[in-house]
């Protein structure tokens, strides 16, 4: 039997970004089986204003999840058993955070893709611990968009993440008249996207095996929402849905069953100056994308991920064999089916926005990262204290470990300081054997080129993470306003989890002078 991945190649829109329309293929429904449960929908939080600014009240805590009928998974979530409720913001309001750790261990929140000083960030550096509380306040400076929240605890943000602790951040803006799909839930879905491993007793794996300190943790079952199998009933001829890869380490490459066309209407930041007419949509993790998908033909179908031939040149030894296979994996993601009776959607507006590029020629400075393998000299003393296999064994291709400049986060170093009120350039470039996510904090920059050429349509809005593959130089520009702080840092790092809580992270500070 040929593959879907085989017969979309064959089609040839097996990469990133190919949008030639294709006829409809029905190979692929034929095959998948059946989904079996309802998609669940994050519950909405929209705070209450109170005291001027709108609170949000979060409860780290443990519970049990039942992933697959009558069996109980242990893991941890916001106010509820996995992940956190939808928290609603709305653009320059005040938010206030009551964040309360009821987990049994030391956790942070970090508010991702935001614009903050950096003690409301929720990094490493605001540990929420045990029994304590963290309120953190901010003014929502982000344009309308799809954000997300994490933990971001040193060494265990991705055993904490891969256990439920994220949760989706939706941005509106007030006064905006584009009359898109926005009816959370019904026409404005959620997804946030996942891969897991459980044992055969149902409860989750993490890092049992070998690869997965080099890959970082994938799964081979997929959750949508906490949901395994979903299938989504659709109202509407349009839904728009809001996708975060929340996965820790694996890409996705969404497309439809059918080959059908969609429009990506958003990208980390908020909404693409125009709709971007797309068959398939790569995101890494902790990406984001708002697509919407047309319904009108009234017709079952599929979101799925494409697995890919893998770009990364040999791995020595046996890693080689199994990086392949675990990129080269295709996935049903929702299954989607649309009732009898379609309300009619508003037409997609051909403008969305209009977006300022960052002219390069504002930019004061170029400051060069590399993304390596090895932790270069300085592996040994900056490995840091750690808890098992979690904290690495070692650099060099053994250890798989993965260093930014060569070398390895360290809590007590700055890595760069900025200088307040300037635009920079970074040139991110990457000599290692596989994909980095490049994530920044301190809010939104934008792509000026990948390996010289200009990036994609759907990648010239704003982003907060980049994808950087083997062998790549992506240029990126950023502004580095509003907030500074001689002490108190921001980080960079690699979002595959396992990546960042090994080492692949940074500091800077944003500085006077
Ligand atoms: Cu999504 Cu530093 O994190
Ligand atoms: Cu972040
Ligand atoms: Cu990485």
């Amino acid at each position: 039997m040929i593959s879907r991945r085989k017969a979309l190649k064959t089609m040839g829109i097996g990469s990133l970004g190919a949008s030639t329309a294709f006829g409809f293929s029905p190979f692929v429904l034929a095959q998948s089986q059946t989904p079996e449960n309802p998609l669940q929908i994050p519950p909405l939080e929209q705070g209450e204003v109170r005291d001027g600014a709108r609170q949000f009240q979060l409860r780290l805590q443990q519970g049990t999840s039942e992933f697959f009928p009558g069996t109980s998974t242990p893991t941890i979530g916001i106010n509820g058993n996995y992940l956190g409720p939808t928290l609603r913001f709305h653009r320059n309001e005040l938010v206030s955070l009551h964040v309360e750790n009821q987990l049994g261990e030391d956790s942070t929140l970090h508010w991702h893709g935001f614009h903050v000083p950096t003690a409301e960030d929720g990094g490493p550096h605001q540990v929420i611990t045990h029994g304590s509380s963290w309120n953190p306040q901010f003014t929502v400076m982000q344009f309308a968009g799809t954000f997300w929240y994490h933990s971001h605890m040193l060494h265990t943000a991705g055993e904490q993440v891969y256990k439920g602790l994220a949760g989706l951040i939706i941005v509106e803006e007030d006064d905006q008249q584009l009359n898109l799909p926005s009816t959370y839930g019904v026409d404005d879905i959620p997804l946030v996207v996942q891969d897991r491993r459980f044992d055969d007793d149902g409860s989750l794996l993490y890092m049992s095996a070998y690869e997965d300190l080099v890959m970082g943790m994938h799964g081979d079952t997929i959750l949508v929402n906490g949901t395994h199998q979903a299938f989504f009933e659709a109202t509407s001829t349009l839904v728009r849905l809001r996708i975060l890869n929340a996965s820790n380490a694996r890409t996705f490459t969404f497309a439809f069953s059918d080959v059908r066309e969609f429009q990506q209407i958003a990208s980390d930041g908020g909404l693409l100056e125009n709709p971007v007419t797309l068959t398939t949509l790569e995101l890494a993790s902790a990406e984001r994308a708002e697509i919407i998908v047309d319904l009108s033909d009234g017709r079952d179908v599929k979101l799925i991920s494409i697995g890919k031939e893998p770009n990364f040149p040999e791995f020595p030894g046996a890693m080689s064999e199994i990086m392949r296979k675990l990129d080269a994996q295709d996935f049903d993601i929702l299954s989607i089916r649309p009732q009898q009776e379609l309300q009619a959607s508003a037409e997609l507006p051909e403008n969305l926005t209009s977006i300022y590029r960052l002219p390069e020629a504002a930019a004061t400075n170029t400051r060069e990262f590399l993304l390596a393998m090895g932790s270069g000299m300085r592996s040994g003393e900056d490995r840091g204290p750690g808890r098992g296999t979690r904290n690495g064994n070692g650099g060099g291709y053994g250890g798989g470990q993965f260093s930014i400049n060569g070398r390895l986060m360290d809590m007590n170093y700055i890595n760069e300081r900025i200088i307040f009120n300037t635009t920079e350039i970074w040139e991110l470039s990457n000599s290692s054997p596989m994909m980095h996510p490049f994530h920044i904090h301190n809010g939104q920059f934008q792509l000026l080129d990948r390996n010289g050429a200009p990036p994609p349509a759907n990648e010239m809005g704003w982003k907060d993470t980049v994808k950087v593959g083997s062998g790549e130089t992506v240029r990126i520009i950023m502004r580095f306003t509003d907030f500074t702080d001689d002490e108190a840092s921001y980080m960079y790092h690699c979002h595959i989890l396992e990546h960042e809580d090994r080492g692949m992270m940074g500091q800077f500070l944003v500085v006077r002078e």
